[in-house]
């Protein structure tokens, strides 16, 4: 019977002239059953369509609802749907087991549309009064209630009323999808000769939606291999190779791949200078992307031996294109190229497998035969006279002429550098000096002469004769240094003329006028060690006055040096001031008493006088003894220099050194030897200053 029923009421529902369809497009509204709240009729079906937005959802809630109870709600219904689904079927009064009442839950569609259809059998046992309903128009969150996975956004999603939009972390782009988030990873380039490679943000999932290239690029001759590591993890398919994502590795000719999935491919020898690699990546999947090393290397070159004596670095069992090596030898050696002497030397393997040169060889430092020294001389200390690294020389000076300025032992050895080296001097040499104020021949004690006597020979070797270029002496002089005579200026220039005493250019002696004679005894006769020398050039003191005969002294430079011997030998510069009263010696070729000049060197032993007596002496005279003068003589006279003694030696011995100094050279005086008056000299350590800033001679 109720199968019967079942078939009419199916029949009948098809014939049914009250069911009818209400479309709704607000987006609120209020939906009741047919003649609510009366008791609806029999054999009704009603169906409201209500549409809203894209981007709305549809809540529909009751306010009253009674409807007949059937067995899951047969007879009389409220259905709610979209296109495809039923959302709920009510019935009854209260909810049961098999039936519901939609009570105060609310139906929410889940887009934009819903269906609802009320529907009433042919009969009613009872009255029921049928239903009262809402609905309005609520916003998607898609954001949260986002149930298709592919909809969602990658990163970050931003709800608002009616829609949503996607945007990225910082770092990424959006994708014209509007959805995912991809990266800018196009040019990637590696130059070094090793390397790391990662998909982006590895091990993080990488970026969809991506295209990423990079490239290896070095120079023609290194060979690049590629290793990835375990963690690989490339979005694959099990029947389709790589559909999704994959990294595509270009070699030269040569294309690898594409590569997914999660295992790793095998180390990859691309025998290639340049490597280009291609990741892609599609709009979805979580992997954790790839990592690789990647190495160059070149060509091997051949095995290399260290020179003897030498090193190689960095030492090493092999080496390949573009690794340097250098070669560098132990101390006292020295690398050897080409006949060139150099520190080090540098090959490099070259992409041929070849080295760029050959191993320089080392070659113990040489520092080849010692310069010679000026009056000096060398000997080798080490046999065989070698000259290489740690050999020794030794430099003395000519003795007893000479001695050396500093006070070293004048050892020189050979250092690493093949350069001769002293502890003290390092690479400058030693000077030699000649001695001075240290004759060979002292003065046999023969009985005081009242007048002076002849000197004895080689007594006095640095007496020095002016004379004219035919042999005519007529001034005395010291050799001091080397190269220099000093004389009184008034030597060195013309006898003046009376009414103009200043001193004029044409008044001065000229070089190529007179001569140095040096090792002189006799007077007239040649003596067997007497040296000519010529004159470069005279200088006055500066402050010299030819009237009053102040600051009379003069230098005479010596165009060559003379050599020394034990008949000429420079006289000291004072050291200290001469004691009061010391006996000092003159010496000349001057006059002697009756007018006559001597045969020989002459020469007297006369105290120093004190210098106001000299004054008080000559203050009568109306002749000024200066400061830059020094007197000596006797009371009573007797010993004295005269004309032709100018310029000429007053010495003394300085006991605590033991050698000669010179006091001052022959001025002036009143006549000679006269009692009461006193031979005038120029001082010397008055005007020492000045003689040795010209002369830079020193003891
Ligand atoms: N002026 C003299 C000369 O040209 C030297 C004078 C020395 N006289 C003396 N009495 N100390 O030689």
């Amino acid at each position: 019977m109720r199968w019967l029923l079942l078939y009419y009421a199916v029949f009948f529902s098809m014939l049914k002239a009250s069911a009818h369809t209400v479309e709704l497009n607000d987006m609120f509204g209020h939906i009741q059953s047919p003649g609510f709240p009366d008791s609806y009729p029999s054999d009704s079906e009603v169906t409201w369509n209500v549409t809203v937005p894209e981007g709305f959802r549809i809540k529909l809630y009751f306010m009253h609802f009674d409807l007949e109870s059937s067995y899951l709600c047969e007879y009389d219904y409220v259905k709610v749907e979209t296109e495809d689904q039923v959302l709920a079927t009510f019935c009854g009064r209260e909810t049961t087991d098999t039936e519901q009442t939609p009570g105060q839950e609310a139906v929410l569609s889940p887009g934009p549309f819903m269906s609802i259809t009320f529907r009433s059998d042919f009969s009613n046992e009872e009255r029921f009064t049928g239903f009262d309903a809402h609905y309005m128009a609520v916003d998607v969150d898609e954001c949260t209630d986002q149930e298709d996975e592919e909809l969602t956004c990658d990163h970050y999603c931003h709800n608002y009323i009616g829609g949503y939009y996607c945007s990225c972390r910082f770092g990424y782009l959006l994708h014209t999808d509007n959805r995912t988030c991809r990266v800018e990873c196009s040019d990637n380039l590696f130059t070094q000769r090793t390397g790391v490679i990662t998909s982006p943000d590895f091990p993080s999932p990488y970026p969809k939606s991506s295209e990423c290239f990079y490239m290896i690029s070095l120079e023609e001759g290194f060979m690049i291999s590629l290793q990835f590591e375990d963690i690989f993890d490339i979005e694959d398919h099990p029947e389709v190779s790589c559909p999704y994502d994959y990294i595509k590795i270009k070699a030269g000719p040569k294309v690898l791949g594409p590569f997914c999935g999660e295992k790793a491919p095998e180390p990859i020898d691309t025998k290639s200078h340049r490597v280009h690699i291609l990741f892609h990546s599609d709009n979805s999947g979580e992997n954790r992307g790839w990592r690789l090393s990647y190495k160059a290397t070149g060509n091997e070159c051949p095995e290399l031996q260290p020179p003897v004596h030498g090193k190689i670095e960095p030492l090493q069992a092999k080496y390949s294109f573009k690794d340097q090596v250098l070669i560098s030898c132990d101390t006292g050696y020295k690398v050897i190229k080409d006949n060139v002497e150099m520190e080090t030397f540098q090959i490099e393997c070259l992409k041929d497998g070849s080295w760029s040169n050959q191993v320089p060889i080392c070659k113990v430092a040489d520092c080849r035969a010692p310069a010679e020294l000026e009056h000096g001389l060398v000997t080798f200390s080490t046999k065989n006279n070698l000259t290489t690294y740690k050999s020794e020389v030794r430099y003395s000076c000519q003795q007893p002429y000479y001695k050396m300025l500093q006070n070293i032992t004048g050892i020189y050895t050979c250092s690493a550098q093949g350069i001769w080296m002293n502890k003290i001097l390092g690479r400058e040499l030693p000077t030699c000096l000649p001695v001075c104020g240290h004759p060979k021949f002292s003065r046999k004690l023969i009985s005081r002469i009242f007048n002076g006597r002849p000197a004895q020979k080689g007594t006095t070797p640095w007496i020095a004769m002016l004379a004219h270029p035919q042999g005519q002496p007529f001034c005395g002089g010291s050799l001091i240094g080397m190269n220099w005579v000093v004389t009184a200026a008034h030597c060195l220039h013309q006898s003046l003329d009376p009414d103009d005493p200043l001193l004029k250019d044409s008044d001065l002696i000229r070089p190529s006028d007179f001569k140095i004679i040096l090792g002189k005894h006799w007077r007239m006769r040649s003596d067997e060690n007497e040296q000519h020398l010529m004159v470069k050039r005279t200088i006055l003191h500066p402050q010299y006055n030819p009237i009053t005969f102040e600051n009379d002294v003069g230098l005479v430079e010596l165009l060559q040096s003379p050599i020394l011997n034990d008949y000429v030998m420079p006289i000291c510069l004072p050291e200290e001031l001469p004691e009061k009263g010391a006996m000092v010696i003159v010496s000349g070729w001057g006059k002697q008493f009756l007018q006559r000049f001597p045969e020989t060197l002459m020469e007297i032993e006369i105290p120093i006088v004190d210098h106001l007596i000299c004054q008080e002496a000559y203050g009568q005279l109306k002749k000024k003894v200066t400061v830059d003068m020094i007197c000596a003589g006797e009371k009573e006279g007797g010993k004295d220099a005269c004309s032709g003694d100018s310029g000429g030696p007053m010495v003394t011995l300085d006991r605590e050194r033991g050698q000669w100094y010179l006091v001052g050279t022959v001025s002036w005086g009143e006549d000679c030897g006269k009692k009461d008056r006193y031979g005038v000299y120029s001082y010397i350590s008055h005007n020492k200053n000045w003689i040795q800033s010209v002369t830079g001679v020193r003891n």
